[in-house]
């Protein structure tokens, strides 16, 4: 966690959706931690309350977090879901909710890239659309809204955090969805129905001390594949180069978890960051051939590389076939923007801290943290769902 160096203002009741996911679970222990009263909105599963799935994931990613402490005093679970109206909950629970919020911080979204747009409207643009009719009819109308910087779709160049051009393409109905949603948070800031403060984070990627991640985390499965398919080859053959489609000097552009929350947590704080837009991104994007040479290091995999696209022709039938089972990924292979911070930097100035940027000791930390975690029964369960996904495609 961030230590809160800004102006910690007055404990606030904040109703936070997606406290289950990566950043949700991470962002719900530092708002804890940092003396606010959080209502969670937690989709209802078989088999468990709302507060247990809470208490798992915190437990999970803090094992020492002080669970009954808080559970009494500052938190609450309420079963609901964004994707549907008034998220679900009975109107005099929602009434009364609405009544007792200081800040809504909308989080939960599908962050799958490619599911069907159903989805993807249902729960990214319609549930941002019911977040803003929450956070209208709360005394202070205050809405943090989770984008992405990946909203810039596939523009390249710099693009500002004032910026929303829908113009360009995007790669895919993720992107889109998203952009749609930060849109709408635009014009309800603009008709004065809330006062927004919108974060877009780049690509989220492991806790900067513990390299903890959710295994359904995008560049968590791109390393367990990778694992994977190091063992497949490596039972095979002695012959251990594999190349992956990608431009390597191409910059990609990651920030650890932890510091996407406390910048959240922080910004919340500062009188001067709403009605802004910020991008939470690195300042100083690591090249893909960098990223490369970590990955391989950490796998202890020296023939691993990336191949330019006139190479493409030549991968073998075993390269071809992981290259298709990560489709999904590749568009972001080749080139993206560069996400300026200028307003940042300017609301924050001298608080704005300096993140830990991708290197060889956070990459291990990750790897190490994915071998850990998941060692045992439950890797295997997993590589043989990864294993058959690869000799589908
Ligand atoms: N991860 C990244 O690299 C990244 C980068 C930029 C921006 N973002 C944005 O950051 C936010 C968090 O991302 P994440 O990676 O933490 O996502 P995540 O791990 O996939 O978690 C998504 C959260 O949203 C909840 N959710 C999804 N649909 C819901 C619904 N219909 N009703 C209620 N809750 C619902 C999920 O609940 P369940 O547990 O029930 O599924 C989960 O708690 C998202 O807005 C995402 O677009 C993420």
């Amino acid at each position: 966690m961030l230590k809160n160096s800004g102006m910690p203002g007055k404990p606030k009741r904040i109703f936070l959706t997606g406290a289950t996911g990566f950043l949700g679970t991470v962002l719900l222990r530092d708002l804890l931690l940092n003396g606010h009263t959080v209502t969670a909105l937690v989709r209802a599963q078989s088999g468990g309350s709302v507060s247990d799935r809470l208490k798992d994931r915190l437990l999970d990613y803090d094992p020492k977090f002080p669970w009954d402490q808080f559970s009494e005093r500052n938190l609450i679970a309420i079963a609901g879901d964004t994707a549907l109206s008034h998220f679900g909950l009975s109107k005099s629970l929602y009434e009364r909710q609405v009544a007792e919020t200081d800040v809504v911080i909308h989080n939960a979204a599908c962050t799958a890239l490619e599911t069907d747009w159903d989805s993807l409207e249902a729960i990214n643009i319609g549930g941002t659309r019911r977040a803003i009719d929450f956070a209208a009819h709360t005394p202070t109308k205050s809405l943090v809204h989770v984008s992405s910087a990946y909203v810039a779709g596939e523009r390249t160049g710099v693009v500002l955090e004032g910026e929303l051009l829908m113009t360009g393409g995007f790669r895919n109905g993720y992107e889109r969805s998203k952009a749609i949603a930060e849109n709408e948070v635009r014009e309800a800031a603009a008709s004065g129905r809330i006062r927004s403060l919108t974060v877009r984070p780049s690509i989220i990627v492991g806790d900067s001390r513990s390299g903890y991640m959710c295994p359904n985390h995008h560049f968590f499965d791109l390393i367990f594949r990778l694992l994977t398919i190091r063992r497949m080859i490596r039972s095979k053959t002695d012959d251990c180069r594999f190349r992956i489609p990608g431009e390597p000097t191409a910059t990609k552009n990651f920030i650890p978890v932890d510091y996407v929350s406390g910048l959240i947590t922080l910004l919340l704080e500062t009188d001067a960051a709403w009605g802004k837009t910020f991008h939470l991104t690195d300042p100083a994007p690591i090249r893909l051939e960098m990223l490369n040479l970590y990955v391989r290091t950490a796998l202890d995999w020296p023939d691993l590389v990336w191949c330019p696209k006139s190479e493409i022709k030549e991968l073998s039938p075993l390269e071809r076939r992981f290259f298709r089972s990560i489709k999904i990924y590749e568009k972001y292979f080749w080139q993206e923007a560069f996400f300026d911070q200028s307003q940042l930097k300017a609301v924050l100035g001298a608080r704005l801290p300096i993140s830990d940027q991708m290197s060889q000791k956070t990459v291990n930390r990750m790897v190490k943290f994915i071998q850990t975690k998941y060692a045992g029964r439950d890797t295997a369960r997993k590589e043989r769902s990864a294993k058959k996904k690869l000799e589908s495609v």
